[in-house]
């Protein structure tokens, strides 16, 4: 069995690594070559959630599974919010044979799901970005816009001004390398005025922007949110939007409070849903066709995208003799 650690992640996998893994995982999904129960959440008293999330990969084939808590206590305790642990099954014998970080490769997969969704929707010529949040996902999210996109500014917002303060300090480096500034934002509104790319990566239950002051043609990725009952986007966004994406229609309909609650009071409809991002890697649904479009990415997460990239980390960690065995 072979550990792997953040570090040792980081080594043999990069972002760009990471957005193409989750291409894969994304056509492997909407051609139904997986199987893929919906998550198992469980609310662990009052102090957060662990979910249980396992996939199979038909073609692989490969199951594994990811532990994933969220506990937004932790960072008291100087421990993430969203801690994880991968595990992988070899086909051929049934047996546990990786062990890896999940934290690191949930941060990675989901900075990937935005960059993928970036790559496929935002304008090309996009030059300014917005992030909310910045907490343990952020600096993922902010490397895979920067990947997909030229952007030569990035402003920076959270409800707490010495994490913004904290984040520029610490991702300033990585986003001068991409070609781009970063800029703290003292209200939602300065931040998202005149962006062409915008993420939520929040802890947030309420909506982090109102959506009247965005630019046209802007694209969003919504993250941060997995209950019914909370949401990054408000009323006016997921109405006013030309085209929505998602990463896992199923998944979505039972955990983003983006558009369930509007659903639940007769405001929203499914049907506004355009389709999943796997269809429109395959060409199966129509993307952006103006430069004036509002698109949204609506991103819960799904196992699919946990057990193949902790499966292509893994082939290239083997191929370059990279983690202990246990
Ligand atoms: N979609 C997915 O696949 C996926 C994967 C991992 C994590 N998540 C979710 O993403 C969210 C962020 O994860 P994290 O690990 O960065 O959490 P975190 O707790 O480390 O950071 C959350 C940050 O959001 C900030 N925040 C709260 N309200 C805000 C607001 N209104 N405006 C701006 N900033 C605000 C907090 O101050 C904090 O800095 C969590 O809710 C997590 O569950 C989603």
């Amino acid at each position: 069995m072979l550990l792997l650690n953040s570090e040792e992640i980081r080594r043999v996998f990069t972002m760009e690594d990471a957005i193409n893994s989750n291409e894969e995982a994304f056509v492997k999904q909407s051609k139904r070559q997986t199987e893929v129960p919906v998550r198992i959440n469980f609310d662990v008293g009052d102090k957060g959630i662990t979910s249980y999330m396992p996939a199979l990969i038909k073609d692989a084939p490969v199951t594994g599974i990811k532990i994933v808590s969220t506990y937004h206590d932790n960072p008291k305790k100087g421990l993430p919010s969203v801690t994880a642990t991968t595990l992988l099954v070899d086909p051929e014998t049934g047996m546990v044979n990786a062990i890896m970080d999940g934290t690191e490769l949930t941060r990675l997969r989901t900075g990937a799901v935005s960059g993928l969704a970036t790559k496929y929707l935002a304008n090309g010529d996009a030059k300014k970005g917005a992030l909310f949040g910045t907490g343990g996902q952020a600096y993922r999210q902010l490397e895979a816009m920067l990947t997909v996109r030229k952007l030569d500014e990035v402003k920076i917002y959270d409800t707490s001004g010495e994490k913004i303060a904290a984040f520029i300090d610490g991702a300033s480096a990585m986003a001068a390398k991409l070609g781009a500034k970063l800029v703290a934002a003292a209200t939602p509104s300065e931040a998202v005025d005149g962006a062409d790319v915008i993420t939520t990566v929040t802890s947030s239950a309420n909506p982090v922007f109102d959506g009247k002051a965005l630019k046209k043609g802007v694209h969003i990725n919504a993250v941060g949110v997995f209950m019914p009952h909370k949401r990054e986007l408000d009323e006016y966004t997921v109405t006013h939007a030309d085209k929505i994406y998602v990463d896992n229609m199923e998944a979505v309909m039972s955990e983003a409070g983006e558009f369930l609650i509007p659903m639940a009071e007769g405001k929203f409809s499914e049907k506004s849903i355009t389709g999943e991002l796997g269809d429109l890697v395959l060409g199966n649904i129509e993307g952006r066709t103006s430069k004036e479009e509002l698109t949204v990415m609506k991103t819960v997460g799904f196992a699919t995208l946990d057990v193949v990239i902790a499966w292509n980390v893994l082939k290239k960690a083997l191929a370059e003799g990279v983690g202990r065995t246990f």
